[in-house]
């Protein structure tokens, strides 16, 4: 009862802030992403009655297999749990992990670690269960993005107040559009504040309900952008959208500001690097780290232009990608 599965991180161009059920993982607002070819997570989970307990182990890229123990074990053990009871088994497993970036790289790594532990967990247990059913087993294991890394490409999370209605569902398959994600690392401290907390704490922000209130037109725009293959629409509502989320972030209580100096020198430098003539548009997550999203033909021009700045620690460049799936006859 072993499988193994990959599964891409993903970029979120409407971001995904605040929750109205915490237990279900119920997003406030549907929100739209594109996932990662190139940072990916492979999971293997084999379930044996041989096994007393669970064990944990993930690995980053260039470092040692680290057995993981606390709450970032309890959080797999309790999507394990929420599977095994859909099986109906007892049985414990052995979750091995492998991330294609490094640890401390400032990339977030739950997306495409719970979307590749969901998948190959589901799959070792011979879950019958589609493409919409394994999304809403992903969102539930707590990391609303990973929904997204289950679909193929340029994916929507749609919000519902009911668990069965709020999965993915693509938009466009990823090579639909040539786009490309050139990821300034401008910091790789560990963020002060979790994307949970910032969940808990967006609704306190005056501007929150603005920010909702907008989110309807947006989500229409962007998915016609990327229909359309529109990147100059798209890309200014992108920078609208992260702006948007950071005013949320840092006028909540407490107060979250993920950015650093560095994230406005690359923004700025952006502009720039527009005057000349090049489309290319930023967004940040909850951190510091700029994504600078461009067609695929401009991706050279944009990480020559930033790889000299002194403040870009690494780069990573990835194109558009497929979603979660198993990797058949997978070694261990
Ligand atoms: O999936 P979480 O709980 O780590 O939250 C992700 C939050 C953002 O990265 C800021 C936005 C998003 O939609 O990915």
């Amino acid at each position: 009862m072993k499988a193994t599965a990959v599964a891409p991180s993903n970029i979120a161009f409407v971001k995904y802030w605040g929750k109205i059920n915490d237990e279900l993982t119920l997003p406030a607002n549907s929100s739209i992403s594109m996932n990662l070819a190139q940072l990916h997570t492979t999971t293997t989970v084999d379930f044996s009655d041989d096994y007393a307990e669970d064990l944990v182990e993930i690995q980053f890229f260039n470092e040692p297999l680290e057995r993981v123990q606390g709450s970032k074990k309890q959080r797999v053990v309790d999507q394990l749990n929420r599977l095994r009871k859909l099986a109906n088994t007892h049985m414990r497993a052995r979750v091995r992990s492998i991330n294609n970036f490094p640890a401390e790289s400032g990339i977030a790594s739950s997306a495409s670690a719970f979307a590749a532990l969901t998948t190959a967990a589901s799959a070792a247990l011979q879950l019958k269960v589609n493409t919409r059913e394994l999304s809403i087993l992903t969102r539930l294991g707590g990391s609303g993005s990973a929904t997204r890394s289950i679909e193929n490409g340029y994916v929507e999370w749609k919000k519902s107040d009911k668990s069965s209605k709020s999965y993915a569902v693509q938009l466009a398959p990823h090579n639909h559009w040539d786009l490309t994600d050139v990821i300034l690392i401008v910091s790789t401290q560990s963020k002060k504040t979790s994307s949970l907390e910032g969940h808990g704490a967006a609704a306190s922000s005056p501007f929150y309900q603005a920010r909702l209130a907008e989110l309807p037109a947006r989500l229409k725009i962007i998915r016609k952008a990327i229909l359309d293959k529109n990147i100059t629409t798209l890309g200014i509502e992108l920078e609208k959208e992260a702006i948007s989320l950071h005013v949320a972030a840092m006028t909540s209580v407490p107060a979250i500001l993920y950015w650093e100096s560095s994230t406005i020198s690359a923004i700025k430098d952006l502009y720039s690097l527009r005057e000349s003539g090049i489309e290319a548009y930023f967004t940040m997550d909850a951190g510091p780290n700029v994504h600078v999203i461009c067609e695929t033909k401009n991706a050279h021009l944009v990480s020559d232009h930033f790889k000299k700045k002194a403040y870009v620690q690494s780069l990573f460049i990835s194109r558009a990608g497929e979603g979660a799936k198993i990797i058949p006859n997978h070694l261990f």
